[in-house]
């Protein structure tokens, strides 16, 4: 059996200050994580040749994968971060004190909720389907460096989650989920790089 390695991209700058969205580089943290991920990748599929890096399109998964070598990297759009359209930039807080409404309609029902100008949940979930099949049809282990939403919606798929779960699943940062594919079912493991 051949594993996917899922993992969100070390600690990004809007990380620290609770923004959404955007395109930041990592804090040191962030980037501190990237070295160990990169340790640990090498040594995980050191005898893997065909394995391959999937990256989103934005600096903080390809920042995170820099470090790493031996391996071809990916970059696929459908991996980018869910867009939050007229909230990306801000923190919780602000689209709760500004925009209210939006923020309660996401609260009651964070699957469905599109962000305006935006994505949802669903959208996200539908836009990952090209990027499943191809997941599907490799043979070889595959790393995967995205975000927390579209983590959470591919974990799902692979963990067999009911959809209605997926915008609660915990991706945390610094921690690779690593899914096992085998006759008898999925096996996962979690190992926590940093505290
Ligand atoms: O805060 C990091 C982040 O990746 C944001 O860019 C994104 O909007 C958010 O997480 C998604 O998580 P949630 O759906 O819980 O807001």
């Amino acid at each position: 059996p051949r594993p996917i390695l899922l993992t969100r991209h070390g600690e990004s700058r809007d990380n620290v200050r609770g923004r959404i969205g955007g395109d930041s580089v990592l804090s040191d943290a962030g980037e501190l994580y990237s070295k160990k991920l990169s340790n640990f990748i090498e040594k995980r599929l050191k005898s893997e040749r065909a394995a391959s890096i999937w990256t989103s399109t934005l600096q903080r998964t390809i920042i995170t994968a820099s470090p790493i070598a031996g391996f071809p990297k990916i970059q696929w759009r459908a991996l980018d971060e869910i867009n939050a359209g007229v909230c990306d930039g801000m923190n919780y807080k602000e689209i709760k004190k500004n925009m209210p409404e939006e923020y309660e309609s996401r609260e009651k029902d964070k699957l469905r909720y599109r962000y305006p100008r935006g994505e949802s949940y669903l959208d996200v979930i539908q836009r990952l389907e090209p990027v499943i099949i191809e997941l599907e049809r490799q043979r070889a282990p595959v790393v995967v460096i995205s975000h927390q939403a579209v983590l959470r919606a591919l974990y799902a798929y692979f963990a067999d989650r009911p959809l209605k779960e997926i915008p609660h699943i915990e991706v945390p940062l610094h921690t690779i989920i690593e899914i096992q594919m085998g006759v008898t079912g999925v096996q996962e493991k979690r190992y926590k790089l940093m505290d």
